[in-house]
């Protein structure tokens, strides 16, 4: 078979942008090769905010405006790549190319977890998909794994290291004993964060991803307002050591859950992992999501969550799947949400046992005081220790650290408050989940 081209609106040429067209470059004629013909794509347009900045791929300069109208609107552009991020003309560019009946390819996570709802609604009623491979951990095809080769099973859980910067820092922390702050430069320096790190290290580049794996396994928009995220900023060495000390390690986890009851537990937070777990070797900037479906048993996907060429690498491969559906002319294969609405698990009544961090001032009782308040709220101890800088021993501030047995998190909620209020607890509690994992 052969076909004419398909033609490409790039919105965006930074990172991903310039790694899309590289691609398309060196892997055209091979793609056209697998899709027996039917399948030649070919950039018209690209947009971008500043047409002098220097650029990591050589395009010819007349493919470039800085009107991403004048890119979704031209009439040679049958697919629109929306590569800008944020939430805002993002949201522009896409409800633009869907009303234009324009097939959608964006790796934008905070737009589809932020905004998802109205543009699903939108893809609906014109008939034209969204495809977002690239907005999920990299490179990993975890979107399409989850979409179709796992279709026929009912998603009993996804465990997820879903945020490379975190991850690389967590390594960092604990491999070469880095401050979070020195840990959190290196990876700045090396390329890995954002230039504003803040949606990397509050946790919300990995609550985003988490709520696409939510409403793609369950069918329903998730509210993110509803979702419980903690980020790796409070991390300290003695966290770290602590963990090792015991048998785990820290990671930045996304945990997705179905309950019996129906309802649908998402939390991203730092958490303690057995050292022997699978997902405790993941290191650097690799992702890794273990998922758990009632047919297929245990699965995990690992890979680069991020970078030029694992990014390109998925949205290329959603450029193919959008372009054969143009070529047959048959239904789309985008994601819809099947379901209005869901329950999702309150984080107050998700269950687990934990580490607590209290900065204290360290005088006689404090022990005391904290475990009373503990035993009160119904909450065992099954461990305390009160780590003494050896350059300071008698310091009067010192880190008091609590393992708790399992308990709802409301409950220990509860306790936290009373035991905030001690005259001896001298700032907020650092929580971490201990995660069992199996
Ligand atoms: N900044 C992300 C990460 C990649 O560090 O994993 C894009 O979501």
């Amino acid at each position: 078979m052969s076909c004419e081209s398909i033609g490409i609106g790039l919105v965006g040429f930074g990172t991903v942008g310039s790694g899309v067209w590289k691609t398309l470059q060196e892997n055209s004629s091979l793609i056209t090769a697998r899709t027996d013909g039917a399948v030649k794509l070919d950039v018209r347009r690209i947009a971008v905010r500043d047409l002098t900045k220097t650029r990591d791929a050589d395009a010819p300069a007349n493919l470039f405006t800085t009107d991403w109208q004048a890119v979704v609107e031209d009439p040679s552009v049958d697919l629109v790549v929306e590569l800008i991020g944020g939430t805002t003309t993002a949201f522009d560019i896409v409800a633009a190319a869907l009303r234009a009946k324009k097939p959608v390819v964006t790796g934008n996570k905070a737009l589809l977890a932020e905004r998802g709802p109205e543009l699903f609604a939108l893809s609906a009623e014109t008939d034209t998909p969204i495809h977002f491979e690239a907005a999920v951990a990299g490179g990993i095809p975890i979107i399409k794994a989850v979409q179709d080769s796992l279709i026929g099973n009912r998603i009993e859980s996804i465990t997820g290291i879903i945020n490379g910067t975190s991850n690389y820092i967590l390594e960092r922390m604990t491999e070469a004993g880095l401050s979070y702050q020195d840990a959190l430069q290196e990876a700045q320096d090396l390329g890995y964060a954002e230039a504003d790190p803040t949606l990397d290290v509050n946790g919300w580049d990995a609550a985003h991803k988490a709520i696409l794996l939510a409403t793609l396994s369950y069918g329903f928009p998730v509210d993110p307002k509803q979702v419980y995220v903690r980020g790796i900023e409070m991390v300290r060495g003695i966290d770290i050591s602590f963990a090792k000390n015991l048998g785990y390690v820290v990671k930045l986890l996304c945990v997705v859950r179905a309950h019996e009851d129906g309802s649908i537990e998402i939390r991203t937070q730092p958490s303690f992992i057995p050292r022997t777990h699978i997902l405790a070797s993941v290191n650097g900037v690799f992702n890794a999501v273990a998922l758990r479906g009632d047919r297929v048993g245990d699965a995990l996907f690992y890979g680069r969550g991020a970078g030029q060429n694992p990014t390109a690498s998925s949205v290329v491969a959603d450029l193919v799947e959008a372009g054969r559906v143009l070529r047959q002319r048959s239904g789309h294969h985008g994601f819809l949400p099947y379901r209005k609405e869901g329950a999702l698990k309150s984080i107050d009544d998700t269950k687990t046992a934990y580490y607590v961090r209290f900065p204290v001032t360290d005088r006689p009782g404090v022990i005391a005081e904290i475990a009373t308040a503990l035993a009160a709220a119904g909450i065992g101890i099954s461990g305390t220790h009160s780590p003494v800088n050896p350059s300071q021993p008698d310091a009067d501030f010192v880190d008091m650290v609590f393992l708790l047995h399992t308990c709802p998190f409301g409950q220990l909620k509860e306790a936290l408050k009373t035991i905030e209020s001690l005259d001896c607890v001298t700032d907020r509690p650092v929580v971490f989940r201990i995660e069992s994992l199996t």
